[in-house]
């Protein structure tokens, strides 16, 4: 079997130390399981401005396009508040998105049955929630044209930003999800604002023409991007997947995060077309930011980052078996009671990141036998 090439890029505040966790697990999976990956490890995100007076090399890009799947921390440091959109840390995962062509965000909220307690909404409305967010994530409003900050004659000035979305793109994206769908619920709901955006009435049209054509036997539905920030509040469990733009998404994935309890439990991938050759350009990042509140203590929770290597295993490399024991192994580590920070409650054991990420892989191993 050919070599399985990733690229690691921790970035910037807790993605380093919650990184290493994965290392453990990537190292468990060499000795126990005989699989092997060939790493390479490069600068992103404010790391990367202070060595290399920019967010990310193109090389960094190229080696990204070259490898199998991509492992992504997380960037974003107050230090570099100051400087302008051309040159912020968050300009890493914004290129790489883009230029990669990574048009699929799937961002999961699934509530683990120890966890439940630990949501601010009461148990009875998030028990068993299994929300999928396919958010569009090289378009929309991010990257419209024109933007910039204008000076107007009088002195005062104009910022711009442009929502734009084409039938191809909204296409492409909508056929992400009800391919989810098929293999969860079958339940589509289509997020958009086409009460008071021309972008959001042709994303209905679009999603509406590609369901009766390609995809009747999937259920869809159509909501306001504000009802559903309100419904996903109130009855969070009516949804199966949602499908919404790069901006809406951003938000509403934050909201559908808390839902379960912390920002820190939630993984993601971003997903690009497969080639004719099946090479399928793909990026796995916990949902988190690189909270430099927190950053080099042994306390941010590694469990999304770890959570976004099984989806790296799952979606890119076809290793079912593989995810499903990280996945059963980390539900199994957080019912014996460990907790990090985030996500502590009483009667818990308080544990940090290094100790969190032992505990997976020795459950991992009781699970290998
Ligand atoms: C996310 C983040 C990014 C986004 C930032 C870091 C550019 O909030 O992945 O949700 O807005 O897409
Ligand atoms: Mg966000």
């Amino acid at each position: 079997m050919s070599a399985k090439k990733l690229l690691v890029l921790p970035g910037d505040g807790i993605g380093p130390e919650v990184m290493r966790q994965v290392v453990r697990i990537m190292t468990w999976l060499d000795r126990r399981r005989n699989i092997r990956f060939e790493i390479t490890e490069d600068l992103v995100g404010g790391a990367s401005l202070t060595v290399h007076n920019t967010p990310i090399r193109d090389e960094v890009i190229t080696r990204a396009r070259e490898s199998d799947a991509v492992l992504f921390g997380s960037v974003g440091d107050p230090k570099w508040n100051h400087i302008g959109f051309d040159k912020r840390p968050e300009l890493a995962i914004l290129r790489l998105r883009q230029d990669l062509g990574l048009f699929a965000n799937l961002r999961p909220a699934k509530v683990f049955d120890a966890l439940v307690d630990a949501s601010t909404l009461k148990p009875d409305v998030v028990r068993g929630l299994d929300i999928m967010i396919v958010r569009e994530s090289v378009g929309g409003i991010y990257f419209g044209a024109p933007r910039g900050i204008e000076t107007l004659p009088d002195g005062t000035k104009r910022g711009i930003n442009t929502e734009v979305y084409t039938t191809a793109e909204i296409e492409r994206v909508a056929r992400t999800a009800f391919e989810l769908a098929r293999k969860r619920n079958n339940t589509v709901c289509s997020v958009e604002k086409c009460n008071v955006m021309e972008s959001g009435l042709l994303w209905k049209e679009v999603i509406t023409a590609l369901h009766a054509s390609d995809y009747s036997d999937v259920t869809l539905t159509h909501m306001l991007a504000d009802n559903c920030a309100m419904q996903l509040v109130r009855a969070p469990r009516q949804f199966d997947v949602i499908v919404t733009g790069n901006l809406f998404g951003d938000i509403l994935s934050d909201l559908a995060s808390m839902l379960t309890g912390s920002l820190g439990m939630l993984p993601s991938a971003t997903l690009g077309s497969r080639n004719e050759a099946g090479h399928m350009p793909a990026l796995y990042e916990p949902i988190h930011g690189s909270a430099p509140d927190i950053a080099g203590q042994d306390i941010a929770n590694p469990i999304a980052q770890i959570l976004s290597f099984a989806m790296l295993l799952r979606y890119s490399f076809n290793m079912q078996a593989e995810a499903d024991m990280i996945e059963t192994a980390t539900s199994a580590v957080l019912a014996s009671g460990l907790r990090t920070a985030d996500i502590m409650s009483p009667g818990m054991a308080r544990v940090g990141t290094s100790v969190m990420g032992e505990a997976i892989v020795r459950e991992l191993d009781k699970l290998q036998g």
